[in-house]
């Protein structure tokens, strides 16, 4: 997919590790792959409740895709930059939803987790996202696998929903109960937190898609690095594909650099420049186009270009 450099302490796929950890609520106890069930009810045909070995033998899938956190609910706006990418196995959710069969006046589909606790003023809450039923029947995977391994009791053992083109926050973990609805969940984690207003629209909106966005990963903020010809690179992605990615050294021109196609899965984007960092000290930002035209704005949003600083010497 791309030649590893040596200056570059990261990778295509990020070690299990190193992978943020997003527990509003604690992470519940006592759920395994044996005692673990999955029900999917209201507006289906037929009511079901399936167990781990049940899950396993419907068709599976395998994809990697970028796993990035929105960022705190509360402050929206802040970027955080926590985003990884990770190899997955699971069930898509259309092959659980045929199963079960949504009666014609289903529209959303709600996902829930088996964490409870108090959170954000309210008392006993559990996390619970809502998506539309058309999106979630194709972009949804029931997911036991993370990178190879049983997914770890943080990251949603034994099952958790992922959305590949979504943020981190609508793959719920330890994921016990699909509910089929007419309308959109009033919740904590639907209506009241993880909701923006756009640039541009007045609407207030569920945070879903991902934004476009890069992160220049060869070159520690901060670090003092030799002078010379270095590579400038990271990774860019965006719910869609990522068509170009540009670089800026101190006050210079955007160059545009070297950018990898994406390929089938929703994967990240590796890019690279080549560039001459004479000594001294040296501001470098890396900015991301996508293929619905979306550029990553200067500043004031979670997205805005990344930027570091480095001295050469
Ligand atoms: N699912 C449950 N059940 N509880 C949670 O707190 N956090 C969400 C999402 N799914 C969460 C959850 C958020 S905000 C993110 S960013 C991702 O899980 C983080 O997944 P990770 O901890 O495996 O990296």
């Amino acid at each position: 997919m791309f030649k590893t450099n040596p200056e570059t302490h990261d990778l295509f796929r990020t070690p299990v590790d190193e992978v943020f950890i997003r527990n509003h609520l604690g992470r519940p106890q006592g759920l395994d792959a044996d005692s673990w069930t999955l029900t999917v009810e209201g507006l289906v045909e037929r009511p079901l409740r399936l167990d781990f070995q049940a899950l396993q033998r419907l068709p599976q899938t395998e994809f990697t895709a970028v796993h990035e956190c929105f960022g705190n609910p509360l402050h929206p706006t802040v970027p955080t930059r926590a985003v990884t990418n990770l190899e997955w196995v699971g069930v898509p959710l259309a092959e659980v939803l045929a199963l079960a069969g949504p009666l014609p006046e289903a529209r959303h589909v709600w996902l829930e987790g088996a964490d409870r606790a108090d959170f954000a003023g309210e008392s006993d809450v559990n996390f619970l996202k809502d998506l539309p039923l058309e999106q979630a029947r194709t972009e949804v995977v029931l997911a036991h696998r993370m990178n190879g391994e049983p997914l770890r009791p943080d990251h949603g053992y034994p099952v958790r929903a992922v959305a590949p083109l979504m943020f981190g926050t609508n793959s719920v973990k330890w994921l016990t109960r699909i509910v089929l609805a007419a309308d959109r969940a009033e919740h904590l984690f639907t209506t009241r937190l993880y909701t923006r207003v756009l640039p541009g629209e007045s609407e207030v909106r569920p945070v879903r898609e991902k934004d476009v966005s890069s992160k220049l990963l060869s070159l520690r903020d901060g670090s003092t690095v030799p002078a010379g010809v270095r590579e400038l690179a990271g990774y860019a992605w965006s719910s869609t594909e990522v068509t170009a990615v540009e670089v800026a050294v101190d006050d210079a021109d955007w160059q545009p650099a070297e950018l990898d196609a994406r390929g089938p899965h929703p994967t990240w984007q590796r890019f690279r420049l080549r560039h001459d960092l004479a000594p001294g000290r040296h501001r470098i930002r890396c900015r991301a186009t996508d293929s619905v035209g979306r550029v990553q704005p200067l500043t004031g949003d979670r997205n805005a270009v990344h930027e570091i600083a480095v001295v050469a010497e």
